[in-house]
């Protein structure tokens, strides 16, 4: 799917030195330093729209929010097929202010409507596995998002990463271990062969706080 039809996009990983955003139970507050968190804001602010799979929506209730001074905070996007996302989470409360996009399944039931009367914008789109990437990325690129951070978690970056759907990703990686119950960065990919692994060239290593970040592109 070229440039053009879809926004650039942008994996964002932060994780424990042993590859997990959280614990088993979804604990996930905080795994890096609150350097590396600031950071990860900028990277934010540089994007015109976030996203989130369906379980951090419920789980992190998050803002997805810069807080960038004289920046524009980005459009917050879910992907959330049987539309679970609270009325009152913050994403849903605050739509009115900062957008808030869920593309779903389901486009025209009753708790579709409820959310556009809270700000939401609703897109249906076709749910096969899972939502459809293409179809979404075309409507965001139609609507003049240029670029996409996703921000996980694993099960999310994973279909990214299973479609080839990314030119960029930025790892923030704390020296912490969380143990083999935590849940991983990347979801499952259904490999069977290590000719299958993705690949990708490290671009940069810096130090950000106590944490270290990585900016990988796709290999070729
Ligand atoms: N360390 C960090 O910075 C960080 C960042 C983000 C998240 N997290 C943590 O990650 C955990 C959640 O990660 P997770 O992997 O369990 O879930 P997730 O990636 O947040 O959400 C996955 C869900 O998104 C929905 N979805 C819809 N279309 C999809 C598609 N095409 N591909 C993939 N998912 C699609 C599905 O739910 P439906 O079928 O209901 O639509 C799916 O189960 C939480 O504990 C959170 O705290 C940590």
């Amino acid at each position: 799917m070229p440039l053009g039809r879809r926004p650039k996009i942008t994996l964002k990983l932060a994780t424990s030195l042993d590859g997990k955003i959280a614990l088993a139970n979804g604990d996930s507050q905080w795994v890096t330093s609150d350097a590396a968190r600031a950071h990860g804001r900028y990277l934010r602010a540089e994007n015109d729209a976030i996203a989130v799979g369906a379980v951090t929506a419920e789980l992190d209730n998050p803002h997805l929010t810069s807080r960038v001074p004289g920046r524009k905070d980005p459009v917050r996007v879910v992907f959330d097929s049987s539309l679970k996302l609270s009325p009152g989470s913050h994403l849903v409360t605050t739509a009115k202010d900062t957008s808030t996009w869920v593309f779903t399944r389901h486009g025209s039931d009753a708790k579709a409507e409820a959310l556009r009367e809270q700000g939401v914008i609703v897109h249906p789109v076709t749910d096969e596995n899972g939502l459809s990437l293409e179809e979404s990325l075309e409507i965001m690129a139609e609507a003049g998002l240029r670029s996409l951070l996703v921000e996980g978690g694993g099960t999310l970056i994973a279909s990214f990463v299973r479609a080839g759907l990314y030119d960029t990703l930025h790892w923030y990686r704390a020296p912490v271990l969380l143990g083999g119950d935590g849940r991983d960065c990347v979801g499952a990919l259904s490999l069977t062969n290590m000719g299958q692994a993705v690949r990708l060239h490290r671009m940069k290593v810096s130090e950000v706080g106590l944490d270290l970040h990585e900016i990988y592109v796709k290999a070729d």
